[in-house]
């Protein structure tokens, strides 16, 4: 399935339209299998799209599922934390049961137990599709100025984890906050129907035209350049500035 550029005309039709496109998402996937299943990601940019999300009507959250692609090792209560910042932004105004809601296990003894443990709750919730690979409805990334996305930073070994077990890792942080992490891997990212990238700012923008314009000088790509679902759609929505030098 091919990529989408949407670029919003102002902040308000940026949160509004990711809101929109996680909706009927959701509405799709419910009438169509029964639950929505969706990894949320951190950063500043989300937070108004979640807030949006929290009023759109017509989902019925006790038939969405949630995980998180990438978070900090930290407390899930740390203000570093993804997960706070789903909860603050959008679970917490929403009626979705406790038990739909998968933090991942911060409380691990070493970030690759936590990591080990998500990949077994991914498959055990969501169950396993194709070459063994867990598959979601959406999953929705943000991108950061040098190109990471989830935590998947720029040289990073991680982009190389191709084999099934490996659906989650745990990675040094590749930008502030400098705390453990753990992230999904490309091959679970691109078994998903449909990923949302949604990155906003005039600081991204130059990334943002090597991954979609790509020069024909070869160069090493950037994790985000390596988000191409198998099967699935991708969406990247932009802010105007985001945009800008991809125009
Ligand atoms: C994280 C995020 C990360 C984020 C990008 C964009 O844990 O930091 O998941 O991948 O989405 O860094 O962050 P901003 O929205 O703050 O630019």
């Amino acid at each position: 399935m091919g990529r989408e550029i949407i670029v919003a005309a102002s902040a308000e039709d940026f949160a509004g339209q990711a809101s929109r496109l996680i909706a009927d998402a959701a509405r799709s996937a419910i009438s169509r299998s029964g639950r929505f299943s969706i990894a949320l990601s951190g950063g500043s940019t989300v937070a108004p799209i979640y807030a949006r999300l929290s009023s759109e009507p017509g989902i019925d959250w006790t038939n969405v599922i949630v995980f998180w692609g990438d978070e900090r090792f930290v407390a899930l209560d740390n203000p570093y934390s993804n997960f706070r910042l789903g909860r603050e932004a959008l679970l917490d105004r929403v009626p979705i049961p406790d038990r739909n809601i998968h933090p991942m296990p911060v409380g691990a003894r070493t970030p690759r137990d936590g990591a080990r443990q998500y990949s077994e709750t991914l498959k055990n919730v969501l169950g396993i599709g194709p070459n063994g690979i867990p598959v979601f409805d959406m999953i929705q990334l943000g991108m950061g100025p040098d190109g990471h996305t989830a935590s998947l930073f720029p040289g990073n070994r991680t982009l190389g984890a191709s084999s099934p077990p490996n659906l989650v890792r745990a990675v040094h942080a590749g930008l502030s906050p400098w705390v453990d992490r753990l992230t999904f891997t490309l091959p679970l990212i691109n078994a998903a129907q449909c990923v949302l990238i949604a990155a906003a700012g005039a600081n991204k923008a130059a990334r943002i035209r090597q991954v979609l314009q790509p020069s024909s000088t070869p160069t090493r790509p950037l994790p985000v350049a390596l988000v191409a679902p198998t099967s699935g759609r991708l969406v990247w929505l932009l802010d105007k500035a985001a945009a800008e030098e991809a125009a």
